[in-house]
């Protein structure tokens, strides 16, 4: 008997540690995080069976995600009457009874992601007064009547993606006429008929999801006729079973592209020849295999965009004709070796250019891309770019190029007035390109609206006082990771010509020193980034000829503030001290004082720590308290000390003076 009594007791234990049964929730509510305080609540994986009693009930933003909950009563919420979104994903829900949402009058989101249901009770969804989003994903659906459609009127998105569904169809007493959202990927959607289709039609401009689906067929005629905002058929074998079925609709973005672990045929032009009877705007086409023929493009001609990340080009056909509405083309990860591969008079309209990441090393070529008039946008970045002598030649005709991005890319040297051709340049990305710009007068030299330069870890010449001198309307300049000349700032320098600078970033350019004066000219700047560097408190004089600045020093070597630098730390807006080695003896007492007053003006108090003395280290500055006046028992010795020295005087000059007149 006591022996079948200790198997029970185990297997009651054994049962409560993998159901989490026997944490009872009052003990555990502690634990739930507060995001935001009476607002937003984060309970997950608490291992929780019920609403904590001390989560307040103005609670609107509940995440109670991997928990147990295996009913949903209708006492299970109804003390959250504020609740507008609930998360209850994988709390292994089997049940949802009726009215288990009665008391929630303002819940627009409920999530039930990966909860193994069972049933759902026709009034499950009753009281809401505009529940609008519904997530079903993972949750073994078999059919969408499954879904209780009782107050859904308002519902815009519903996700059933990871479930076993075999149609698009909703059913017809499904209310859809404020569905803006319908996710149903990776279900088991084989056909695509007329009927289904047509269950769709009050919802205008939905976006419907349906990729990782193996389609293999749809009615002809299915979508005669229907609009949609979006529609996706990523991962598709054969896009022309997509584009026959799409006869006759208007689509604004169609999604066909692939993925690299899909066998997949090649596209060719007959192919895609369903496009031609169709409205598109926005088509794309990723990682799938072309046939090299300029006919692939014959059906593009109404396209405003375009991308064809990773197919496989090593140029674009020359003759292609009719795609003068196309104004963004992306061609990021294709093996171009030359720009003019890309045949851009092909593309007269075009405004925005990408060829990122190319796979071989892209030449820049000459004049490529002369014949876009109308180019806003090129982004060149991660594509092995490289050039000697640029970029007048290379950027030809480009008088409206406002972004242009170079970064990541192999060396470039820069000619003097490099981007002569592009005078309206805003923004320019260097990034961790590396630059050679001995030039005279200044590569830059005309760009008088530039913005943003990012020049970070491009080696550049930090010491040619002239290498920035045009960029009077320069408002945002990263220089971090370029390095100075002894790692001083000097007082004649490249920032001189740059009045309107408000951000400027020098962080981990090996800084022990800035020059006074070094800063001087710049009276407009906000954000100074000073991070990462070797600067110590004798080298930060320049700093009292910023005002109002949000002054960034952290990972400095900074131990002691001088009075000086106190008063130029007082006239900052924001100061960030952090991760440096800061002194917490009396020798720092002012600045200590200082600390604790301004506490409302210092970024990152948690990580400003003392670095000495020994016993201290590591203590938050906030937090410590020095009594530096000198104690009752110093004061004792001192004036001990100073009796002592009197007493001797006294003794030492009495020797003295009768030794003086015993010589008489
Ligand atoms: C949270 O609610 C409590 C009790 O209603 C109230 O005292 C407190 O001020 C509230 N806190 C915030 C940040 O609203
Ligand atoms: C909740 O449901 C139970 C039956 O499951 C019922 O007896 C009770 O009246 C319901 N409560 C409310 C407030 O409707
Ligand atoms: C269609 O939906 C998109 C986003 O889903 C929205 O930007 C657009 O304004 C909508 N168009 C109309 C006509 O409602
Ligand atoms: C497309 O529309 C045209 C004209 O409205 C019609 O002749 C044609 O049959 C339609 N095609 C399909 C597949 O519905
Ligand atoms: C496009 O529609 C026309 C009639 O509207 C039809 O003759 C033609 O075959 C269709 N083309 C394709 C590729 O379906
Ligand atoms: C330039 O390209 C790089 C890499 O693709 C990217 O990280 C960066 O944000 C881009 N710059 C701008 C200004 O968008
Ligand atoms: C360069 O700086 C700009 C402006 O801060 C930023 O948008 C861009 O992403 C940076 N480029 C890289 C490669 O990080
Ligand atoms: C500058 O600081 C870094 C760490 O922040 C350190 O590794 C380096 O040795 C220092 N350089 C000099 C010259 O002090």
């Amino acid at each position: 008997m006591a022996s079948v009594m200790a198997i029970y007791m185990c297997c009651l234990f054994l049962v409560c540690l993998l159901t989490s049964q026997c944490v009872g929730a009052g003990s555990v509510a502690k634990m739930c995080i507060e995001v935001t305080a009476n607002l937003t609540y984060n309970c997950g994986e608490l291992g929780l069976n019920g609403i904590p009693e001390s989560l307040p009930s103005t609670t609107k933003f509940l995440d109670f995600s991997f928990n147990f909950l295996p009913d949903l009563q209708n006492s299970t919420f109804s003390r959250l009457r504020d609740l507008v979104y609930l998360d209850l994903t994988r709390c292994e829900i089997n049940w949802v009874h009726e009215d288990a949402f009665q008391n929630n009058d303002y819940l627009s989101t409920i999530v039930l992601t990966g909860n193994p249901l069972i049933f759902i009770a026709d009034t499950a969804f009753e009281g809401p007064k505009a529940l609008k989003h519904l997530t079903f994903t993972q949750t073994g659906l078999t059919s969408v009547t499954f879904i209780p459609t009782q107050n859904l009127g308002n519902l815009e998105t519903l996700h059933l993606g990871s479930n076993h569904l075999s149609s698009i169809g909703l059913p017809s007493t499904f209310p859809t006429h404020n569905l803006k959202v319908l996710d149903l990927e990776l279900n088991a959607i084989h056909h695509i008929n007329k009927k289904d289709v047509a269950s769709l039609k009050q919802a205008t401009n939905l976006t419907l999801n349906l990729k990782g689906n193996n389609i293999w067929d749809i009615e002809d005629g299915a979508f005669h006729s229907m609009t949609f905002q979006s529609l996706n058929f990523g991962g598709i074998n054969d896009v022309s079973i997509v584009l026959n079925g799409l006869q006759n609709s208007t689509i604004h973005t169609l999604w066909l592209g692939t993925f690299q672990d899909v066998d997949n045929l090649d596209i060719s032009p007959a192919m895609l020849q369903g496009l031609c009877n169709m409205s598109v705007e926005v088509l794309n086409l990723q990682t799938h295999f072309f046939s090299d023929s300029a006919a692939i493009f014959q059906c593009f001609s109404g396209l405003q965009e375009l991308d064809l990340t990773h197919s496989h080009w090593d140029s674009l056909p020359t003759g292609i004709e009719g795609m003068n509405q196309l104004k963004k083309l992306v061609l990021n990860q294709n093996q171009m070796d030359n720009l003019c591969q890309i045949n851009a008079a092909n593309f007269p309209s075009l405004t925005h250019l990408y060829v990122k990441g190319n796979f071989q090393k892209l030449d820049l070529g000459n004049g490529c891309l002369e014949k876009l008039k109308h180019l806003l946008h090129l982004d060149l970045s991660h594509s092995q770019v490289e050039s000697v002598a640029c970029c007048s030649s290379q950027l030809r005709n480009l008088a409206h190029l406002q972004h242009l991005n170079l970064s990541y890319n192999d060396p470039h040297s820069l000619q003097a007035e490099a981007f002569r051709e592009c005078p309206q340049l805003e923004l320019l990305d260097f990034a961790f390109t590396h630059l050679h710009t001995d030039a005279s007068p200044s590569p830059f030299q005309n760009l008088h609206l530039l913005r943003v330069l990012n020049l970070s870890n491009c080696l550049v010449e930090t010491s040619n006082p002239r290498l920035l001198v045009g960029l009077q309307g320069l408002w945002h300049l990263d220089l971090s990771g370029n390095s100075f000349p002894s790692g001083i700032l000097p007082k004649d320098n490249l920032l001189q010509p740059l009045a309107s600078l408000g951000v400027l970033i020098l962080s981990s350019c090996g800084l022990t020193a800035l020059e006074q004066q070094a800063l001087g000219s710049l009276g407009k700047l906000q954000y100074l980034d000073l991070q990462y560097n070797n600067l110590t408190e004798s080298g930060l004089a320049a700093l009292s000829e910023l005002k109002g600045t949000h002054l960034n020093l952290a990972a400095n070597s900074i131990r002691i503030i001088p009075p000086g630098l106190l008063k130029a730390f007082s006239q900052q807006s924001i100061i960030d001290l952090s991760h440096n080695p800061l002194d917490c003896t009396c020798s720092n007492m002012d600045f200590l004082k200082w600390f604790r007053e301004n506490l409302q003006k210092i970024s990152d108090p948690e990580e400003t720590t003392c670095g000495n003395p020994p016993p201290l280290r590591g203590a938050k500055l906030s937090t410590v308290t020095l009594s530096c006046a000198l104690s009752g028992v110093g004061i004792f010795f001192v004036v001990f000390f100073v009796l002592m020295l009197i007493v001797m005087f006294i003794v030492i000059a009495r020797r003295y003076v009768v030794r003086k007149y015993q010589n008489i």
